[in-house]
């Protein structure tokens, strides 16, 4: 071949190379516009995936509830990532995370009606209780039916009323039994929708950050005591109650209250406790709550027996009539 037909062909491949190069440019370029690339880069899901998906998310759910049993069961095998303290109980929110703004001032006003409601709830309250008598360390307790555990239970079916029953139900229940509600200054529970309900709700609600919700969680409500042998007697309730009750709650069971008159130890019976309507006032109830939670300070050192037995005896005594058979009678 000539020099020259050697320059020739040279020139023409070259054309040829930056036509070639300038089209896989343009396909290129509309490739990418259309999103082409990302076929290649990041695989999108095929269907597969998509059912791989569902059925990952599927086995999340059922490990969350095999681990839900499983802390039912043992409460020393929490699921993970959730707060517990060293005994595997739910650990509600401390004080210090109160958020500031208006929800942190509700979850105040409801912490200060729950541990002091005679003073912060007067109209509704018809008794010298406080919620926090019966629902332990402001409603943190395990076992002394904590809030945060009540907060991730309703709405639920109680077969006491029949219904399906919300917080603001609940509540209204507590009010009109546990408080005797009836013997208030306004003579009743706070109406529906009341701003008490409200804040008291925030106050659960924020209690049970980092619950998962419509749950039993271990500790919740006061503990089943099985029923023994000798049944509940309320002659031995009587000399248990000597022994190890009447040096605060007094020889009377009607409590005491320091020089300001602030109650310090909550009455058992009479005209200022619970009415009969209350959940306490069920002996099993009684007992359970008695036997994990009193004397106050040295919970379960009391037998099941002596449990029973102390809690027939203070069921057994005077108090505000059941308002339910009021509106029967009238
Ligand atoms: C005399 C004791 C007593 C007082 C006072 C009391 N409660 Fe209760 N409360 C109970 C009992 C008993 C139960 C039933 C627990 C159970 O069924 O395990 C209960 C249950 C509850 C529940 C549902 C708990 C759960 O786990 O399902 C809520 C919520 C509640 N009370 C709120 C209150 C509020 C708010 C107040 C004050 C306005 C109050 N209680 C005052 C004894 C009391
Ligand atoms: C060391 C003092 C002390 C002793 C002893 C004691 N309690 Fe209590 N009890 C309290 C206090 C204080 C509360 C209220 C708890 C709170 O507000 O934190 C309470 C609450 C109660 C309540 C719920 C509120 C109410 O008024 O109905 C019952 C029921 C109860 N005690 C029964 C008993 C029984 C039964 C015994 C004996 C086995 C007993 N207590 C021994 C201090 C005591």
């Amino acid at each position: 071949m000539s020099k020259l037909g050697l320059q020739a062909s040279l020139g023409k491949r070259i054309i040829l190379g930056l036509v070639v190069a300038l089209v896989l440019l343009g396909i290129g370029f509309f490739f990418a516009r259309l999103g082409g690339w990302n076929y290649f880069l990041r695989s999108e899901p095929s269907i597969d995936q998509g059912e791989q998906n569902v059925q990952n998310a599927s086995q999340a759910r059922q490990s969350f509830v095999d681990d839900m049993a499983a802390w039912n069961a043992d409460p020393s095998k929490p699921p993970a990532g959730i707060p517990v303290d060293q005994d595997g109980y739910f650990q509600p929110s401390l004080d210090r995370e109160i958020p500031d703004g208006e929800f942190g001032d509700a979850v105040r006003r409801g912490r200060e009606i729950f541990t002091n409601t005679g003073t912060n709830a007067t109209e509704f309250v018809g008794n010298d209780l406080a919620c926090s008598n019966c629902h332990l360390d402001a409603g943190r307790r395990p076992n002394a039916a904590p809030m945060w555990a009540a907060a991730v239970k309703y709405p639920a079916y109680r077969s006491k009323n029949e219904m399906i029953n919300t917080m603001e139900d609940r509540v209204h229940g507590c009010f009109t039994y546990s408080m005797n509600a009836q013997d208030s200054p306004s003579g009743g529970p706070p109406p529906r929708g009341h701003q008490v309900y409200k804040d008291l709700e925030s106050y659960f609600f924020w209690l049970a950050q980092g619950a998962p919700i419509n749950t039993h969680l271990p500790g919740a409500g006061y503990p089943e005591l099985a029923e023994t042998e000798l049944g509940a007697d309320i002659g031995r309730g009587e000399s248990v109650f000597s022994a190890n009750c009447a040096a605060c709650h007094g020889d009377n069971g009607q409590g005491r209250r320091d020089l300001n008159g602030r109650v310090i130890f909550p009455p058992l019976w009479g005209d200022h406790s619970f009415n009969w309507g209350a959940g306490m006032h069920r002996v099993n109830t009684a007992a359970g709550f008695i036997k994990a939670n009193m004397p106050l300070g040295k919970p379960y050192s009391l037998t099941d027996q002596e449990a029973w037995d102390v809690a027939a005896y203070i069921t057994s005594k005077d108090r505000p009539i059941d308002p339910r058979d009021v509106d029967k009678s009238q």
